[in-house]
């Protein structure tokens, strides 16, 4: 009988560890879109929704999740080809004005044009090589650590291997499970198989039980130095010297060890002023950061914290935040294929579920819902001369033009009366923490370096339901934000909040305002395969005519002056759909061009439909393009050291889509709109 009942524990044992690893393969399968140039920004990934999804708290890799690896699995093949041809797509709609402008060569090489047929050629500045300089040493060649990461040292070899356990050093080819003890403070290494555990001594945790009972940070962690080395989902960090962190284009690594703690070390550190200690890990080929399993010394209980909110909204002025993130995808003229948001697999698996689709009060799909038509061209006469008429690069009532010496402020006529004359003298110039880990396509945003990015909220008109994160904005004064018309919605509460990183939590930093009036432009039009003048404003609720309060995370970005040529690089961020996600608890940014406007109105790409308040941009290598989410948010591109905001992010075919880029509110045709709507009195 006791054999039987046996036999029984193991088979259903056995049964449970197969359905454990078809489930974690096909997550993978779903998640796992690795480099490719799929839908949405190559920005980071919904962190936070899948949280709880994957291996659980303390899961450690397995050895069949290291050995599926995508990752290792390739090793050997040198893509780096494929990326450059994928990229001439984009480079061909930007109608160069010459074969180096927009400058081809990466890494700051100096493009000269050719001679003999040749379009060009790049001087590249050491240690680069390539057509285009793209080609950096490589220490870390594909494949040379087995099963393991490669991280660049400054002494020769160049590189040493940081083999997943449990496989060995040299190449982390060999393995051997508990042999050497892989787990320290005295923790006892478990076998199960090819797989192990370590059983910590008491007050030791971690993976490798390698966080002691005092391990813990305090304030926002920037002084943390302890051995916390796991993401708050179990997943372990990158080496800040990880040769994957610095071919994704960043490079925290390499400044001064004792004031940002960061060194050859994978630990858990906060180097830019987030909230708490944080690391970059990869899955896949993906570079994610997320914030760490770490503890605050001042939290009495054993749980280590995590990055879940700590505070309950209150909704008063500047009160703490709001919701959690993206849950309602906005609604999108993502055209004619269904918006990402919607066909997306992954549910978020907390927070409260979106209550509407898409299909919101503007759905694209549904024919056209305005009534006039559009007329991008014609713009309303300005009722009122704006205060700052000849300041065009800076909003009525704020005054600095990128590279000007900033003027006096001038309050518009809406808060004439008030007593803001010290804020928001200047518009553009973001002053990030510690902007070290500024990412290429785009991951983490530092607090403070989008201060002008503006999260506008909905919930059903007079309701105590939770606010929930629509679509981007910007603020251009104390008591105005930009964002586009598909985002204002006449019949719901509406609110904005400033200031945030992280939609899920309330940040110290953030500033909550109510709309007092939305303002949707007279021409605003609907199409199924378009939106014309899709731009609005949202006259925010303040005391004094002070609204928005300046701050290091709070600040306005210029208004244009004229327009900027094709294939000027740009930045759009905001918290939509990424690749993997309905949206982003983080903040994420990413690089775009502008691309020229007869080459997207081409026919393979969005042939007659743009008109002149429309322009198009994306990104070189593909694949990073705004989403659904983002809609109302920033393209900003920087002029004489200020970001100046020259696109409201509006619509797009699908999301990174080959010849589909983002199409954007062209904001220098709106000029006067603006100005006469904030100067106007208020209603
Ligand atoms: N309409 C979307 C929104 O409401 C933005 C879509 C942008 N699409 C794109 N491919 N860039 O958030």
């Amino acid at each position: 009988m006791k054999l039987r009942l046996l036999l029984l524990c193991v088979l259903l044992a056995l049964l449970f560890v197969s359905c454990e690893m078809k489930k974690k393969k096909d997550k993978d399968k779903d998640k796992g879109h690795g480099h490719g140039h799929g839908h949405g920004r190559g920005r980071g990934h919904g962190h936070g929704h899948d949280h709880h999804h994957h291996r659980g708290k303390h899961g450690r890799g397995r050895f069949v999740d290291i050995i599926t690896d995508i990752f290792f699995q390739n090793a050997g093949d040198d893509d780096d080809d494929d990326e450059e041809h994928s990229s001439d797509w984009l480079y061909e709609l930007q109608e160069p004005e010459g074969p180096c402008s927009p400058n081809p060569c990466h890494n700051n090489g100096v493009c000269e044009e050719g001679k003999k047929g040749k379009k060009f050629k790049c001087d590249c500045p050491k240690p680069f090589k390539g057509k285009k300089c793209e080609k950096g040493p490589k220490h870390c060649k594909k494949g040379r650590c087995g099963r393991g990461e490669c991280v660049v040292t400054s002494d020769p070899p160049f590189f040493e291997c940081k083999c997943k356990e449990p496989f060995k050093p040299p190449n982390c080819v060999q393995y051997s499970v508990c042999d050497p003890n892989p787990c320290q403070n005295g923790g006892k290494c478990v076998r199960d198989g090819n797989d192990f555990d370590c059983a910590c001594a008491d007050g030791f945790s971690g993976h490798f039980c390698q966080v002691g009972p005092d391990d813990c940070y305090t304030g926002d962690g920037e002084s943390y130095r302890g051995n916390v080395s796991e993401t708050d989902d179990g997943h372990e960090c990158l080496y800040w010297n990880s040769h994957f962190l610095l071919d994704s284009g960043t490079y925290p690594f390499g400044s001064n060890e004792d004031d940002d703690g960061l060194g050859p070390h994978n630990f858990c550190r906060n180097p830019d002023g987030s909230k708490m200690p944080w690391c970059f890990y990869r899955k896949g080929r993906k570079l994610w950061w997320d914030y760490c399993d770490v503890r605050h010394c001042d939290d009495p209980t054993d749980e280590p914290s995590t990055a879940e909110p700590t505070h309950q909204p209150d909704p008063t002025h500047h009160a703490p935040t709001s919701p959690g993130p993206t849950e309602e995808p906005a609604p999108g003229p993502t055209q004619p294929a269904p918006p990402v948001s919607t066909t997306h697999a992954h549910e978020p698996t907390h927070g409260p579920t979106a209550t509407h689709g898409p299909t919101a009060t503007h759905e694209p799909t549904h024919g056209p819902t305005a009534t006039h038509e559009p007329t991008a061209a014609h713009e309303p006469t300005a009722a009122h001369e704006p205060t700052a008429a000849h300041e065009p690069t800076a909003a009525p009532g704020s005054t600095a033009a990128p590279g000007s010496t900033p003027a006096p402020h001038t309050p518009s006529p809406t808060n004439a009366t008030t007593n803001e004359t010290a804020q928001f003298k200047t518009c553009g110039r973001p002053e990030p923490k510690k902007p070290i880990t500024r990412i290429f396509g785009g991951l983490k945003v530092p607090p403070g370096a989008l201060p002008w990015q503006v999260s506008v909220q909905v919930r059903p008109q007079n309701s105590n339901a939770p606010f929930r994160h629509l679509c981007g904005g910007i603020l251009i004064e104390s008591c105005w934000v930009l964002t586009a018309g598909h985002c204002i919605h006449k019949n719901r509460d509406m609110q904005v909040v400033l200031g945030s990183n992280d939609l899920s939590s309330e940040e110290s930093s953030q500033q909550t305002l109510p709309v007092e009036e939305a303002i949707l432009h007279e021409n605003y039009n609907e199409k199924p395969y378009a939106v014309y003048n899709d731009i609005g404003l949202l006259r925010l609720q303040g005391h004094n005519g002070v609204c928005a309060e300046e701050s290091q995370f709070v600040k306005t970005a210029c208004l244009p002056e004229a327009p900027l040529p094709d294939g000027t690089e740009c930045t759009i961020s905001g918290w939509g759909a990424t690749e993997n996600a309905t949206g982003s608890q983080h903040l994420l940014e990413a690089k775009v061009l502008l691309i020229n406007q007869d080459k997207c109105s081409k026919p393979e790409v969005y042939g007659a439909v743009l008109d002149n308040g429309m322009m198009c941009a994306g990104h070189l290598r593909g694949g990073v393009d705004s989403c659904q989410g983002d809609s109302g948010g920033p393209l900003t591109c920087e002029e004489n050291n200020a970001f100046v905001i020259y696109g409201v992010v509006s619509w797009g075919d699908q999301c990174g889509k080959k010849n589909k880029p983002g199409v954007y509110t062209r904001v220098t045709n709106y000029l006067d709109w603006i100005k006469s709507k904030i100067s106007a009195p208020a209603k």
